[in-house]
């Protein structure tokens, strides 16, 4: 089983550091390559997304991505920016899947900004359509405006677009988490007003004919925020596109108070898969050992899940972190009275003690 480790930026590296100590603690043979990302594959070789990088990812059976991003590249060029290392590996790699799971954890339920009885026991599967969208739709650029009460003026445009096959091709993979959960999906969409999001709707009601045991229902994105805010509880797996995806994803890691502890994966049609926090890379407090090296640890775990198909060890490492939670471990974003707080590292370390015992 061969795994590319791509640390990248800012609190990447440590945060990596945590998720391989981990790995090697199970009694499994894993081959580890490591290889720059984003910033770092920028000052290595001059782009985000350095050649010999690519090529490590394309040969691997799995990927563990740390995070990318810093300030200092702001000003760079949108091509030259650690962003697109990463939007570059979901789209050279075909990993249209990306599956963010939003778990309140008991203990931390009072990490959040919503009263805990909103919350507690909230497990919610978010299914984002990756490799399609206003994220890569053609045309796109900037230029000045050819028609319009604005003729003239400089305008950036962007495409929204999905093809039937591709709204089909993610439909399965959320019908089929859904199959495997409470079989209940919603999908999202903007059908009152977008012909990409009328389209997605259709295809969605086409395939639920597939899948009579899981009850489809739709809400539009906008009330889908407000949803997840009032009732959170009331999803369960939710499909989505790209953009709405992104922004509903962050919202809803938000409501468990701790974006430090979800994971995520996203994955191919044969199930290879690049699995990354679902936080940044945070350079504010890199260095620091101080970043909460959870959700990196519970992307690991994900991928003996999905892609190296050992479920069980992928278990082990779940409870371990369930139980260093309720042993009171803490990194400093989700500290509160009467717990430990642990450095990057120490947490690390907590995960092994609970693995190992
Ligand atoms: C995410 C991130 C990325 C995205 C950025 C870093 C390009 O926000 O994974 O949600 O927009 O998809
Ligand atoms: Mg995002």
């Amino acid at each position: 089983m061969k795994i590319a480790i791509l640390p990248g930026d800012g609190i990447g590296p440590e945060i990596v550091t945590e998720a391989v100590k981990v790995l090697n603690t199970l009694d499994e043979h894993f081959e580890l390559e490591s290889a720059p990302i984003g910033g770092a594959g920028y000052e290595a070789s001059g782009h985000p997304l350095p050649d010999a990088t690519l090529e490590l990812a394309k040969h691997a059976d799995a990927i563990l991505f740390g995070a990318v991003g810093d300030w200092k590249y702001d000003s760079l060029e949108r091509m030259l920016r650690p962003e697109q290392a990463i939007l570059g590996l979901r789209k050279y790699l075909r990993l249209f899947a990306n599956l963010r799971p939003v778990v309140c954890y008991p203990e931390l339920t009072n990490a959040s900004s919503l009263k805990p009885e909103i919350i507690s026991g909230l497990d919610i599967l978010i299914v984002r359509e990756l490799n399609g969208d206003i994220y890569f739709g053609q045309p796109r650029g900037l230029r000045d405006a050819p028609d319009g009460l604005f003729y003239g003026s400089r305008e950036g445009f962007d495409t929204m677009r999905y093809t039937e096959r591709e709204v089909r091709r993610i439909g399965h993979v959320a019908f089929q988490a859904a199959r495997k959960r409470t079989q209940q999906l919603t999908s999202i969409d903007k059908a009152n007003v977008l012909e990409t999001s009328q389209l997605w709707r259709e295809v969605m009601i086409d395939l639920a004919c597939e899948y009579p045991d899981v009850k489809l229902s739709h809400m539009y994105v906008d009330n889908a925020a407000m949803q997840l805010v009032k009732a959170p509880k009331a999803f369960d797996v939710v499909v989505t596109g790209n953009m709405f995806g992104d922004i509903l994803s962050d919202q809803a890691a938000m409501l468990t108070g701790s974006i430090g502890m979800l994971p995520s994966a996203s994955i191919d049609e044969n199930n290879k898969g690049l699995y990354e926090p679902s936080h940044g890379s945070a350079p504010d407090i890199a260095g620091k050992s101080i970043a909460n090296p959870l959700a990196m640890i519970l992307s690991a775990a994900m991928m003996l899940r999905y892609s190296l198909g050992r479920p069980e060890q992928a278990n082990r490492i779940e409870d371990a972190v369930k139980r260093v939670l309720a042993q009171r471990y803490r990194t400093l974003d989700i500290m509160t009275p009467g717990c430990k707080q642990v450095s990057t590292c120490e947490m690390g370390n907590a995960v092994i003690a609970a693995l190992t015992h």
